[in-house]
């Protein structure tokens, strides 16, 4: 059995995940906010190194595997989603990598959203950012958005960033030559806390209602904890900077001819 860090454990996909790996008989080092073995804000670079020192230490220096769940939503402030929702999750899978790579043979799933390829006009230059480590550009590029609609740009451009970072990083070295294998889980709306808060609001509720998926039952956090579990298992390791979309067929519905594509060269 292994040994698993979880950030966003205290709560919806991240804390059902822990419990089926749990179950299955692994020791989970949850980080969050609270309720969990590491309380850290992975909103600050502060917050961030004290996770991950404490999450290696934690672990003795060898996790089995990963999973970047954090994440905050609509409404929530747009600097806050940026701060947590990228540069959270780069900085903790980049300073657990090492410890990742010393088991030889670890998988890693990071939580990636549908919002990030079905969010029309987001900014290039806020993508741009995230995937350059300009923490304070990124936050600034959120500010000049409409204020109403600042935490969806925020967030679906923190999630295409974190999508393409992994797809980046996935082949190379460090993370495949070292054997950890790196992919994406891309969720459409599932019955959690954050989905609920963003059902709740006066701006981003009725767009919430509005947005079309063919699947009309909603899942709950353990059904997409199921697919992270697959992820983490032994059979997925041909899996490497995939992003699995499980979104009830919105991306395929509003994307249907975009990809898979051809090249020219
Ligand atoms: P949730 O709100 O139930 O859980 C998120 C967890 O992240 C909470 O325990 C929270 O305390 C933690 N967190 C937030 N900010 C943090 C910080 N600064 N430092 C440390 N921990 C922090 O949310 P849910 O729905 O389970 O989300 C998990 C992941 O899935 C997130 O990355 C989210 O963006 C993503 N996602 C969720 C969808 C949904 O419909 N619920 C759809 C697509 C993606």
């Amino acid at each position: 059995m292994g040994i698993y860090a979880i950030s966003g454990s205290a709560s919806g996909m991240g804390a059902a995940t822990r419990s089926r790996l749990e179950a299955a008989g692994n020791r989970v080092i949850g980080i969050d906010r609270r309720d969990a073995e590491v309380c850290a804000d992975l909103g600050t670079a502060e917050g961030r190194a004290e996770a991950v020192d404490a999450a290696v230490d934690a672990a003795g220096g060898v996790l089995d595997g990963a999973v970047s769940a954090a994440g905050l939503g609509p409404p929530t402030a747009g600097a806050l989603i940026a701060r947590v929702n990228y540069f959270g999750s780069v900085a903790l899978l980049e300073g657990l990598r090492p410890a990742l790579a010393a088991s030889g043979a670890a998988q890693v799933v990071q939580f990636g959203s549908n919002s990030s390829t079905i969010t029309p006009n987001l900014p290039d230059e806020l993508v741009a950012a995230y995937l350059e480590g300009r923490e304070e550009d990124a936050v600034a590029i959120v500010g000049e958005a409409d204020p109403a609609f600042a935490p969806a740009v925020a967030y679906a451009g923190a999630k295409l960033a974190v999508t393409r970072w992994c797809r980046r990083a996935a082949v190379t070295e460090p993370w495949v030559g070292e054997g950890v294998r790196l992919n994406v889980i891309a969720p459409g709306p599932v019955d959690t806390p954050l989905l609920r808060q963003g059902q709740a609001d006066e701006v981003y509720g009725p767009l919430m209602e509005a947005l079309p998926v063919p699947v009309t039952e909603t899942p709950d956090a353990d059904a997409l904890a199921q697919w992270v579990e697959f992820l983490l298992s032994p059979v997925a390791r041909f899996a490497c900077g995939s992003v699995f979309y499980v979104d009830g067929g919105t991306d395929a519905l509003i994307r249907s001819d975009d990809w898979p594509r051809s090249f020219i060269v």
